[in-house]
């Protein structure tokens, strides 16, 4: 049988992201990737917090009889990932944290975050991606693939205001899961895009250092959606990672 894998996606996307994992993970293990709530299928539900989010990415493992499957979040979906292990209420054979962190939001981010809500409210979707672009995927990324700017901007702009603020509340109130870092007995993998400038390498092997069976690597050419950006490099390491702790 197919080791169950599951991914979780990044603010202000849905599962559609992983349309690379997606082809490349398919043949070789039952692949999974859901919409977190506020985004893609979930767009209609609002007025969530972090912890509901959790709720229903556990609910989705349960209804589909997932065992112990491998867990991948990214950014947004990282902070699922991290929070689902501190719930504990389920086991997993793996985890894949890509561009992400443990820490909460610090006053500073706090404030940009009711900035990005009012921008999203005044403004729309569109003007609030291009901008959030800009700093979110590396201008190589751009050049190597033009086509990756538009794929993400249709995708964005397929979300719901009021799912996308959701989210944001979300995140603005989510809690610290540093202490778990230590407490992490599977093997983990992280994965950061060398120029991601949201969640920095230097944050990532910060984390990386305190859970004990973990390693990492730092996506070539890429900002902090390295799996769309360097789609061959993530694919292959995942494998690697997944084949060596014999899944
Ligand atoms: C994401 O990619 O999910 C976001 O950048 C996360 C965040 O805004 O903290």
């Amino acid at each position: 049988m197919k080791k169950p894998i599951l991914f979780l996606h990044g603010f202000p996307f849905d599962r559609r992201m992983w349309f690379t994992q997606q082809k490349f993970f398919s043949n070789l293990y039952d692949f999974h990737s859901i919409d977190l709530l506020g985004a893609g299928s979930n767009q209609k539900e609002t007025m969530f917090t972090l912890e509901e989010m959790c709720e229903s990415v556990e609910d989705y493992i349960q209804t589909h009889q997932l065992q112990s499957p491998i867990l991948a979040g990214l950014s947004m979906g990282g902070y699922v990932t991290l929070r689902i292990l501190e719930r504990n209420n389920l086991k997993f054979s793996g985890i894949i944290l890509m561009d992400t962190r443990s820490l909460p939001d610090s006053n500073q981010s706090k404030l940009k975050r009711t900035a990005t809500i009012q921008k999203i409210r005044r403004s729309g979707i569109q003007e609030f991606l291009k901008e959030f672009l800009e700093n979110a995927i590396s201008s190589n990324s751009i050049q190597k693939n033009p086509h990756l700017r538009d794929q993400l901007i249709e995708i964005g702009t397929s979300q719901n205001s009021d799912g996308l603020i959701s989210q944001l509340l979300a995140m603005q109130g989510r809690t610290d899961t540093s202490d778990v870092l230590p407490q992490i007995q599977i093997p983990t993998l992280l994965l950061c895009g060398e120029k991601d400038q949201i969640t920095p390498v230097t944050e990532m092997e910060q984390i990386a250092k305190q859970i004990p069976h973990s390693q990492m690597s730092v996506v070539p050419e890429s900002g902090h959606f390295s799996p769309l950006e360097n789609p061959d490099f993530v694919n292959s390491t995942i494998l690697k990672f997944l084949q060596n702790i014999g899944n």
